[in-house]
């Protein structure tokens, strides 16, 4: 289950319903799937290969073809982040830059974790929505934030889009992230 924490204030908000509200207040899709149904060898196992992704995208077909209805999407595939990867320290320095995409950014996190630094409404600044196996979690359309790993370093997840170029990431150089941090 997902958890905030608002950087500025340091608040930490826990609890489905709390945490829901919130993201929902900020314009933030939040559901959350049930990874129970993987196959035991999927549960929490980042180290994957083409086949066990193309697995986990027909476990949760309904889920993905309901958000795709639901929210436009008409593409999806998996990404699976691990000590396997290369040059993964290189990766996450390039993924922790303040960024705007010209479509929503969605991400269901199949296995391992992850965090969205997401900026909120005007006021609140930045806040850190911590993700474990399960949450979906949908950054909408032109709001500054990044995406990087917690302690354990690893995380799979299925993205969901609707056109390719719509993943361009525009960096953005934010002075309110700079003092939030
Ligand atoms: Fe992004």
């Amino acid at each position: 289950m997902a958890s905030i924490v608002i950087r500025n204030t340091g608040e930490r908000i826990e609890g489905q319903e709390n945490v829901g509200e919130f993201l929902t207040n900020q314009g933030v899709l939040y559901e959350h799937w049930d990874v129970t149904k993987l196959p035991l060898a999927l549960q929490g196992n980042c180290k994957i290969g083409e086949v066990e992704k193309q697995q986990i995208l027909s476990v949760f077909k309904e889920e993905i073809e309901s958000l795709g209805e639901r929210n436009g999407y008409q593409n999806w595939d998996v990404v699976a982040l691990s000590e396997e990867t290369p040059n993964l320290e290189e990766l996450l320095k390039k993924f922790e830059q303040v960024h705007v995409h010209t479509e929503d950014e969605v991400r269901a996190i199949t296995a391992g974790h992850g965090i969205f630094v997401i900026k909120g409404s005007e006021g609140l600044g930045y806040f850190d929505v911590e993700l474990e196996p399960g949450d979906v979690i949908s950054v909408p359309v032109d709001t500054p934030h990044f995406f990087t790993l917690m302690e354990d370093k690893q995380v799979v997840a299925v993205r969901l889009f609707i056109d390719a170029t719509g993943w361009v990431a525009h960096p953005i150089q934010d002075p309110q992230f700079e003092t939030s941090k």
